[in-house]
C-alpha cells in the first residue's frame, strides 16, 4: 500500500467538481485517509510549489492556487502515486487524454483541476506539509 497527496484546485472547487473528482478515486478503490477543505496562504502555496520557483509561470501558479478554497486529501492504495497521476492525465489539459480528470474537465493549464504528488519523496513531503500526524487515519 502506498499513500499520495491529492488536491482539488480552486477552479474545480468553484465549479462544484470536488465530489465527482473524489468519487473517481473512491470508485477506483483508493481509500481516503485524510481530507481537509482550506484556503492556502501564500507561504504554503510557495512552499508546495517551491520546485517551480524559478519558472516564469510561478507567480500565476501561486495566484491561481490561492484564489479560493481547495480540497486536500491523502489517498491510499496500491501504487497510489503512479495510478493517481495516470488518472489525472498530463499536465497540459489540452493534451490530456479523454477519460482522465484533466482530459475530461479542464482546458486551462493555470487552473489545472487537480494536483497529485509526482513521486515517493514529494508524496511524503506534501502529506506532511498539509496534515498533522493525528489527521491521517
Ligand atoms: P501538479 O504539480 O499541479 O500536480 O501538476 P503537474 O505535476 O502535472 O505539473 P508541474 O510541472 O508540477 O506543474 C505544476 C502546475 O504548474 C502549472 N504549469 N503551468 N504554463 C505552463 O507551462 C505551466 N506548466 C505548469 C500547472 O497549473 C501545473 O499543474
Ligand atoms: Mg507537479
Amino acid at each position: 500500500m502506498e499513500r499520495t497527496f491529492v488536491m482539488v484546485k480552486p477552479g474545480a472547487v468553484a465549479r462544484g467538481l470536488v465530489g465527482e473528482i473524489i468519487a473517481r478515486f473512491e470508485q477506483r478503490g483508493f481509500r481516503i485517509r485524510a481530507m481537509k477543505f482550506m484556503l492556502l496562504d501564500r507561504g504554503l502555496a510557495e512552499e508546495h510549489y517551491s520546485e517551480h520557483k524559478e519558472k516564469d509561470f510561478f507567480g500565476g501558479l501561486v495566484s491561481s492556487i490561492t484564489s479560493g478554497p481547495v480540497a486536500a486529501f491523502v489517498l491510499e492504495g496500491p501504487e497510489a502515486i503512479t495510478v493517481v497521476r495516470r488518472m489525472m492525465g498530463g499536465t497540459n489539459p489540452l493534451a490530456a487524454e479523454p477519460g482522465t480528470i484533466r482530459g475530461d474537465y479542464g482546458l486551462d493549464i493555470e487552473a489545472n483541476i487537480v494536483h497529485g504528488s509526482d513521486g515517493a519523496a514529494s508524496a511524503e513531503r506534501e502529506i506532511r506539509l498539509y496534515f498533522k500526524e493525528n489527521e491521517i487515519v
